[in-house]
């Protein structure tokens, strides 16, 4: 039987998708507050079955980081895929995302090491990578630099890839794979599905950074021919296309029928935007619009190389334009 992580997450619902359609064994997290609705609803994206193959999932009420819960949990599991972690570029979040994508992530090394556990995916991300002192393509040789423009949820995932590489030292099968920015659908309210939503109420701006993106269709697929396969004890890079933030918002008003942003914001200003906005969340005691790692990260330039996984699987992407285009179609259909 397969455990996966993040099941209610715009990762783990395709996986779970993926799975469960392709008849096998599959037990999910959730915790007891979780909402598995928006799932279901992925779901219903890419199937007239949803409901019958949602069910099929096996539902366990646990948080990672929860020792005595997830022991329970691994019970009779052979595959395990670790989807699960706090994604979030809001300083309110940056404690218990340390905690528990750190944490949590150590749990479930140690238990899955102690328990022979056949095979480990750990989500990971290319926010792991030495970005701070390569200005060229980054690949899975591109080790972390500490530096003050590593976002707290960069932090965050490489202590928990720490931690799988150390698990992996001390006997656990296992993999990882870093991927860039995940373009899906369904979560509109928020995350990268969230630029959607932005583009649809007609934004002006845009900036002038570069970026990977990668469908997280591809994601999810990657994911599982690696599990089927025999690598083990490697990082690849999962990652379509570069692009620059322009070209993505171009994309998304050319199919969801809107005017493309026009007016460039130069990077001095989002270091402005960030400061006011925290100001005025402050104040008014909202969440910020636009936050000093949403605004660094959308000015800088990364580029990614995908050719280990594309060399070890044969792997084709689809390209972002097609990924954008399937995803507006959902869109459309959501905001009739
Ligand atoms: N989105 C991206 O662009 C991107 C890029 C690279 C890598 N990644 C990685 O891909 C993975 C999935 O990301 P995503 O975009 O699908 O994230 P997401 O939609 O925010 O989903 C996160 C999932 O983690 C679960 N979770 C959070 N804290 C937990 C805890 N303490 N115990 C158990 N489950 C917990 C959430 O459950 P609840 O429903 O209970 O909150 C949810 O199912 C993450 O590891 C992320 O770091 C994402």
């Amino acid at each position: 039987m397969i455990l996966v992580t993040g099941g209610t997450g715009l990762l783990g619902s395709h996986l779970l998708f993926d799975l469960v359609s392709s008849g096998k064994s599959v037990r999910a997290i959730k915790r007891k507050t979780s909402d598995t609705g928006m799932a279901k609803k992925i779901f219903s994206y890419y199937s007239d079955k949803a409901d019958e193959l949602f069910g099929k999932i096996e539902w366990v009420d646990a948080d990672i980081m929860d020792f005595v819960a997830m022991d329970d949990v691994l019970e009779g599991i052979d595959e395990v895929f670790h989807a699960g972690a706090v994604v979030s570029f809001y300083p309110k979040d940056h404690k218990a995302m340390l905690k528990v994508n750190i944490e949590g992530t150590a749990n479930l090394v140690n238990l899955c090491t102690e328990r022979k556990i056949r095979k480990f995916c750990y989500v990971s991300s290319v926010a792991v990578l030495g970005r701070a002192v390569n200005d060229g393509v980054s690949d899975e040789t591109t080790y972390w630099q500490p530096s003050k423009k590593n976002s707290v949820y960069g932090q965050s995932k490489y202590g928990a890839e720490r931690e799988i590489w150390r698990g992996m030292e001390e006997g656990l099968n296992a993999y990882i794979i870093n991927p860039s920015v995940i373009l899906g659908p369904g979560f509109w309210g928020g995350g990268n599905s969230g630029l959607f939503s932005l583009v649809w109420k007609g934004l002006k701006y845009y900036t002038r950074g570069i970026n990977g993106f990668v469908d997280v269709r591809d994601v999810a697929k990657a994911m599982i021919l690696l599990m089927d396969s025999d690598i083990s004890k490697e990082r690849f890079i999962v990652s379509a296309e570069n692009c620059s933030y322009q070209k993505i918002f171009e994309y998304m008003a050319k199919y969801l029928g809107k005017p493309a942003p026009s007016i460039n914001v130069p990077n001095a200003m989002t270091g402005i935007a960030w400061r006011v906005e925290a100001l005025r969340s402050f104040i008014m005691g909202t969440l910020p619009e636009v936050t000093k790692e949403m605004a660094t990260t959308t000015t800088m330039v990364y580029t990614y190389s995908n050719e280990k996984i594309r060399k070890a699987l044969g792997f084709e992407f689809r390209p972002v334009e097609q990924s954008i285009k399937d995803f507006s179609e959902f869109f459309l259909k959501d905001h009739k």
